[in-house]
């Protein structure tokens, strides 16, 4: 019962999958929140406020207008009695009218009206999703901290495949729990220093050319600040990115493996959390040029060597502190991330699957499963931002756990 003694209103509109909806009530109950349902005129021509009432165990609220209903739990109460306002099926309609800040029906003139945070589920045609002017609405939502759960990928009511549909019922109880989970790790990691590498290595060829990837180093970067702002004292080792460095945060700017390595084992020992999420580059030049290379012959061979893992010589040191790795995989994702969580001696390694398309490298949205020695956990997909939350409250759980 995770979910005990908090007030959840759902906000219900109207797509197919409001019929997930019953489900999605009946999940938060197990875990024992408490149920406010709200719906909008055309949520009701695909589930009845009937049965939402009757698995809510509440009335239903669905007018802005009808006297006795706000004499019973006016729009401004039911603003207020919320811990977390919840929309899910959340219509292209719903995400544009928040993005507007309108309020001519009764969820969003609660969403106008509450100071708790918001966190929708979308559910749209692919083609609707992918839509600038929802996009555009999505960027909006997201810089205002509205919590965006989904939307997942695969075939639609119309017969359409891509993504738009909304997350399964279980998978929002998960990302509720998490939700509360992170709310719970806020000021948590006061007096702990926090290491995190970030973005890709440049390892030089010659003056002007150099072997590198497309990491963007959004994920570390994401995961700094939510550390950062759960009170932790936090210094990225990054390499070269184009994201702004978290408000508060320290960053020391390196370029190749081996200097990104210097860095990260001198601060190592003095830290409490080494995250390693740069994607390093395995290999460097074993002869860097002096000069720029002439073209020349119609084929040329660089030789290369291997760089050091630096999460397994942090995980190495006699003062270790808890260590996290990434595993970016195409394939058997469990089985490669868990050969290196134990290969590499980490505490914990967050895996993705970066052959999934709108994921991963260079991408907003991420989903991650994450391995300890005697259990895992799923960070369903997200955007990087509430993805970080996440693992870092899950961090802050083992961390107890393990003391
Ligand atoms: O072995 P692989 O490169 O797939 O492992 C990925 C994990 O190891 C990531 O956490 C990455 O940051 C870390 N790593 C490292 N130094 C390297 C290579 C990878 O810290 N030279």
């Amino acid at each position: 019962m995770f979910l005990q003694h908090k007030n959840i209103v759902l906000g219900v509109t109207g797509g197919i999958a409001a019929y997930k909806s019953a489900d999605l009530v009946r999940r938060l109950k197990d875990q024992g929140a408490n149920i406010r349902v709200v719906m909008t005129t055309s949520a009701q021509a695909f589930i009845t406020p009937l049965t939402l009432q009757a698995v809510s165990g509440n009335p239903v609220s669905d007018s802005l207008l009808d006297p006795q209903a706000e004499a019973a739990m006016g729009h401004i109460e039911l603003a207020k009695w919320a811990d977390l306002i919840v929309i899910a099926p959340a219509t292209a309609n719903t995400i544009a009218k928040l993005t507007a800040g309108m309020a001519d029906d009764l969820l969003s003139t609660i969403c106008l009206a509450t100071s708790a945070p918001i966190a929708i589920a979308p559910a749209m045609n692919q083609q609707m999703w992918h839509a600038q002017a929802t996009q555009d609405n999505m960027q909006v939502l997201s810089k205002r901290g509205v919590a965006v759960w989904g939307p997942g990928a695969g075939e639609q009511a119309c017969g359409d495949i891509g993504l738009g549909r909304m997350l399964e019922p279980m998978q929002i109880m998960e990302h509720c729990l998490h939700y509360f989970n992170s709310i719970n790790a806020a000021d948590t990691l006061q007096g702990q220093q926090w290491l995190i590498t970030a973005g890709p290595t440049r390892e030089a060829i010659d003056p002007v050319r150099y072997i590198s990837n497309h990491s963007s180093g959004k994920m570390g970067y994401a995961i700094a600040q939510a550390a950062q702002k759960a009170g932790a004292d936090v210094t990225i080792i990054s390499g070269p990115v184009n994201v702004a460095t978290p408000k508060n945060c320290q960053r020391i700017d390196v370029q190749s493996a081996l200097e990104m390595h210097q860095h990260a084992l001198k601060l190592a020992k003095d830290v409490d959390v080494f995250i390693a999420c740069a994607a390093v580059a395995d290999y460097r030049v074993a002869a860097i040029s002096e000069q720029k290379i002439k073209k020349s012959n119609d084929s040329m061979s660089l030789e290369l060597i291997k760089n050091p893992d630096i999460v397994a010589d942090v995980a190495a040191l006699t003062a270790k502190p808890f260590t996290v790795g990434f595993a970016a995989e195409t394939q058997d994702v469990e089985h490669y991330a868990k050969g290196k969580l134990q290969r590499k001696n980490l505490d914990m390694i967050a895996a993705n699957n970066v052959a999934t398309a709108g994921q991963g490298f260079n991408s907003d949205d991420n989903a991650l499963t994450v391995f300890w020695l005697n259990g895992s956990k799923v960070l369903p997909l997200t955007n990087k931002t509430e993805l970080a939350k996440q693992l870092v409250a899950t961090i802050n759980d083992r961390m107890q756990d393990d003391t």
